[in-house]
């Protein structure tokens, strides 16, 4: 993929629907009692991927473009897969699945792409382990074999901020005798909690802490997805950092465990602003983001949760702002789709980028010139489109290797950012 360089981008665009509530959505519709109509699906790779598991579990679901109707089997109502369940390069479907799985009578297998096979299922393991789920892996790695299990109910405390980890314990909850709890250290994104209350299940949150009660039966709702706050990141950040520049964005979740990036980037001087506030179980907003100067910040702790997939796209507005940003407590990154930390210290320094390494994040100097560069995406969908909002703003023509990695979770990506660009 070529990419030549901008003066502006400028316009309003919609982005795809939330990768995380999307997944969900058809979990649980899946394993909920009649109909769950969902409309503003993302249909990437990803979400497909889950599509696809379903399917083979024995669950009939139709798509149409973004509205898709999930025919529920019931808590009890999945079959056995005659084969593996393929999850592709999808890291929430390995782990929520898991967690679906291993409450059910009868054995499955998990297995994915070569990305999936390098990430850790060993953290998904423990804990359901400790509510007496039965699964074998590779070394920590995909495959996982799922063996038929009764759940009970527990005090689970898992070492990572992780959504997926935390959505895994709850759907296994849903089974599991009595009561289980899950604590982690920092707060992540709460969709499964916000998603299973509708559905009716028993769930209750306190800070970093959520119980679910073993389930008779979850009820089938009708679900709109709004536009994935990770996917709106890049064109907030292109209009950030290109000279007369004006992006609106409609319709984009603004749950608060997902806000990291806007309070990053305001901090930093951004100028960002929410309209047409929609509160529903998930709020929503059009958000409006205008050229401006910045500065750099620190981040750590409890905001990298709620921003952990923008730190790629952070680190490009960084390039742009005055001074040094420093990226605290984001060693979660080394087990992304890549080691996001290498992939951003390694490419951006080819284009002249002063980015340092760090144990659990990097250094970035920002104001430095920078040289049109040929980059690699190391398949990574959100290395690919840091580095295409990155290629704007270089002289000339730069490139990207494996671009079309962006398919895993915005398709139509690139047609909608030279819809904007100038
Ligand atoms: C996700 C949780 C995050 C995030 C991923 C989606 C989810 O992963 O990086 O893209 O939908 O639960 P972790 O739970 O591993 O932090």
């Amino acid at each position: 993929m070529i990419i030549h360089e901008a003066s502006s981008v400028r316009g309003t665009l919609t982005v795809p629907g939330d990768k995380s509530i999307s997944h969900r959505a058809v979990m649980l519709g899946a394993i909920a009692d009649g109909t769950t109509h969902i409309k503003g699906f993302l249909n990437g790779e990803d979400c497909m991927s889950t599509i696809s598991c379903f399917h083979k579990l024995g669950v009939k679901i139709n798509i149409d473009g973004t509205d898709v109707v999930v025919e529920g089997v019931g808590l009890n109502g999945l079959k056995p897969s005659s084969d593996a369940l393929d999850i592709g390069n999808s890291g929430t479907t390995a782990r929520i699945l898991t967690g679906i799985l291993a409450g059910q009578p009868f054995d499955s297998i998990i297995d994915g792409d070569d990305s999936i096979r390098r990430r850790p299922m060993g953290r998904v393991i423990v804990p359901l382990s400790e509510l007496g789920a039965n699964i074998k892996s590779s070394g920590g790695k995909c495959p996982l074999h799922i063996s038929a299990s009764s759940l009970h109910g527990g005090e689970i405390v898992i070492p990572v901020a992780s959504a997926q980890l935390k959505s895994a314990v709850l759907m296994a909850g849903l089974y599991a005798s009595g009561k289980t709890t899950v604590t982690e250290p920092a707060k992540s994104r709460d969709h499964t909690e916000l998603m299973l209350k509708a559905f009716g299940a028993d769930i209750q949150s306190d800070g970093a802490s959520v119980t679910v009660s073993h389930s008779a039966g979850l009820k089938a709702i009708d679900i709109n997805v709004p536009g994935d706050i990770s996917s709106a990141a890049f064109f907030i950040v292109a209009a950030l950092i290109l000279p007369d520049s004006e992006v609106t964005i409609k319709n984009v979740g603004i749950n608060e465990t997902r806000t990291g990036i806007i309070d990053a980037l305001r901090e930093m001087g951004a100028d960002i602003t929410y309209s047409n506030i929609n509160g529903d179980v998930e709020p929503s907003a059009d958000i409006t983001v205008r050229h401006s100067e910045l500065h750099g910040i620190t981040i750590g702790g409890d905001i990298i949760p709620r921003m952990i997939d923008e730190v790629p796209i952070f680190a490009v507005a960084a390039l742009f702002a005055n001074g040094e940003t420093v990226i605290r407590d984001a060693g979660e990154l080394k087990v992304k789709e890549s080691d996001r930390i290498a992939a951003i210290v390694n490419e951006f320094c080819k284009c002249g980028a002063d980015i340092k390494k760090t144990d659990d994040g990097m250094i970035i100097r920002g104001g430095k010139k920078l040289k049109a560069s040929d980059f690699d995406s190391y398949k990574d969908h959100r290395m690919a489109m840091s580095e295409a909002v990155l290629s704007l703003t270089l002289p000339g023509e730069s490139s990207i290797k494996d671009a079309e990695a962006v398919s895993i979770s915005y398709p139509g990506f690139y047609n909608d950012l030279n819809s904007i660009r100038n």
